[in-house]
């Protein structure tokens, strides 16, 4: 797999949907953020340059990790569908409830419900950060950008606030988003263990689960297909069909929101360095 740009990672998983107008919202979404992809791109490159301060390291750690780990929001959004269930009727009801499901299945790997891991995904992520912060300081709210802490309300939001379709598609977003995102990020921080912390092999191998083990066995792709049957399900109870408009919409504020981010964060490094 060509793993040189988040764009040519998830292409391949795009092009394999069925010919229809999600498949074309979300190549041309991807296609028009190039610029904000490359933002993401330099992001992590520019993170793996070299050992940062603990500073820095901490808004890195704590800013990226309020664009991840989104089970409360895919747990809300659950419990609407479960509601339209109960109150619905028939054929609609029953696709409510497997829409329900459906998307409920994009938290189970992040639960560690089979226990194929020590850890939950949030336990996986404290225990990379902790690592390269030499604690858990990055925690607080200190270390958070305002755009990250933004993009995390934005995501609640719009998974539980907003119409059902929004929210259902900013979770099928981030999944496809982040499985090229992980693949891309994982050469990265492998870089950034060994060579700037001189963490040995084991060391690394067990500090890298939590990016790997998004990429290993297709676990967004996965978690993406889960989505789409998701939100499928809602429109046959609802009697609509996609909104290629909205996808659109949607894929490419994430995409903008995610690249003011990485942005700030190059921008923050170019001046530790200056
Ligand atoms: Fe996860
Ligand atoms: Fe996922």
């Amino acid at each position: 797999m060509d793993q040189h740009s988040i764009s040519s990672i998830v292409s391949p998983i795009i092009h394999s949907l069925p010919d229809n107008p999600l498949r074309d919202a979300l190549t041309e979404g991807f296609h028009q953020s190039k610029s904000q992809l490359e933002s993401i791109e330099s992001g992590f490159k520019r993170f793996a340059d070299k050992r940062w301060s603990p500073m820095m390291t901490c808004t890195f750690m704590k800013s990226w990790h309020s664009t991840h780990l989104k089970m409360l929001p895919i747990y809300g959004l659950t419990c609407r569908l479960h509601r339209l269930a109960k109150t619905a009727d028939g054929t609609a009801r029953d696709h409510y409830f497997m829409a329900a499901a459906r998307n409920a299945e994009t938290s189970h790997e992040d639960l560690n419900l089979d226990g194929r891991f020590e850890l939950n995904h949030a336990q996986l992520y404290d225990e990379m950060a902790n690592a390269l912060c030499n604690g858990d300081a990055w925690y607080s709210e200190q270390y958070n950008l305002p755009e990250a802490a933004e993009f995390k309300v934005w995501i609640r939001d719009n998974m539980i606030e907003q119409d059902l379709s929004i929210g259902l598609l900013t979770n099928m977003f981030s999944e496809i988003f982040n499985h090229g995102e992980y693949t891309y990020a994982l050469e990265h921080f492998n870089n950034i263990f060994s060579q700037h912390y001189g963490y040995d092999n084991h060391q690394c191998q067990r500090l890298s689960i939590y990016i790997k083990c998004h990429v290993t066995s297709d676990v967004e792709v996965d978690h993406f297909h889960c989505c789409i049957d998701a939100l499928d399900h809602a429109n046959q109870a609802q009697g609509f069909s996609m909104d290629p408009t909205m996808v659109h919409a949607v894929s490419t504020e994430y995409l903008d929101r995610m690249s003011r981010i990485m942005g700030s964060l190059v921008r923050l490094m170019d001046d530790e360095d200056a």
